[in-house]
């Protein structure tokens, strides 16, 4: 049965791979919509990088639209120390004939959701998840139309990415977090703790080179550049990649292991705001609302990543 997904995203070379890979599963998933948000780089560049990505993957009957350009309260923050200026540095892609629509993002979730059947849209979100708060904010009737929410954020047993305390997606936007957790929708989230897990190995990477397509060697330049920074400051053999993720539980959620715990965002504390406060061992009362994703196969999921990008031009 064929899942339909909108992808929520601030493309971001690991964002690139996760639309690459749902691009390529179109007998399981149907991406109906791919919306851009402010996040690793301007919402300009993201939307930019949403367009190469589909062209790449020869997938320009996808629409992409561009949503907002900064977080609900809190002044936007980058990473182009990760991504590059463009947010896609590796790969030199051609710049993008195919152009944005014209509806904004947050309203093209919004006129998805009250369209289609109830519970027939699952949101796979790649970054801060400003778009999606606001379409609930502006649009509550969506709530109960959302299949579920499979987002890549937050962190436990690994801790913070950007700060000691908080993983970049959610600490970008807390409080938009804050709203979707609370919201009721039912959330599978891949944590840090699981993406760290995925580590991008030489071996690994030069597996996706030896695909001998366009995308294979794309992705593989892309993520040889985004790597950088993760090598140097973890000290590991490979970088973590976080975004696929999402797509891989979609795709075989058997790779992965989780339990259901509440999740609540820590949102007013300057030292501490962005913190999924995850309470895994079950020491409260507090609602269980996030299917948390703790460990996953490595091996598994680069080759889930090698047999699909393989499909592509
Ligand atoms: O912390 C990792 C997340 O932040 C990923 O989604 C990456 O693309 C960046 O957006
Ligand atoms: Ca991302």
């Amino acid at each position: 049965m064929t899942r339909k997904i909108i992808i929520d995203t601030d493309p971001g070379q690991d964002d690139a791979v996760a639309i690459l890979t749902a691009l390529a599963s179109p007998e399981a998933l149907d991406v109906i919509g791919i919306v851009a948000v402010a996040g690793n780089v301007s919402l300009a560049q993201n939307a930019r990088n949403a367009l190469k990505i589909v062209e790449l993957a020869g997938r320009t009957d996808v629409p992409v639209y561009a949503g907002c350009e900064r977080p609900m309260r809190r002044t936007l923050i980058t990473a182009e120390y990760v991504h590059g200026d463009t947010g896609l540095d590796g790969p030199d892609l051609p710049p993008p004939v195919k152009t944005l629509e014209a509806q904004h993002g947050v309203d093209y979730l919004i006129e998805a959701l009250m369209s289609h059947e109830p519970g027939t849209i699952t949101l796979c979100t790649l970054g801060p998840l400003t778009n999606v708060a606001m379409a609930m904010v502006k649009e509550p009737r969506i709530i109960g139309r959302i299949k579920e929410i499979v987002m890549m954020g937050g962190a436990y047993f690994e801790v913070g990415n950007v700060t000691p305390a908080a993983e970049f997606n959610i600490y970008v936007d807390p409080d938009a977090a804050d709203v979707v957790l609370r919201s009721g929708v039912h959330i599978v989230m891949a944590p840090l703790d699981v993406t760290h897990m995925m580590q991008s190995t030489p071996k690994r990477l030069k597996k996706l080179l030896e695909i001998g397509n366009k995308a294979g060697t794309a992705v593989y330049q892309m993520l040889s550049f985004s790597e950088r920074f993760d090598l140097i400051k973890y000290g590991t053999e490979g970088a973590p990649l976080h975004d696929p993720c999402v797509i891989a539980y979609l795709l075989k959620p058997e790779l992965f292991e989780g339990r259901h715990i509440n999740v609540e965002i820590e949102t007013t504390s300057e030292l501490t705001v962005g913190m999924t406060v995850a309470d895994y061992w079950g020491v409260t009362d507090r609602k269980r609302n996030v299917h948390y994703l703790r460990s996953g196969d490595a091996d598994g999921f680069y080759d889930l990543l090698a047999e699909r990008l393989a499909r592509l031009p």
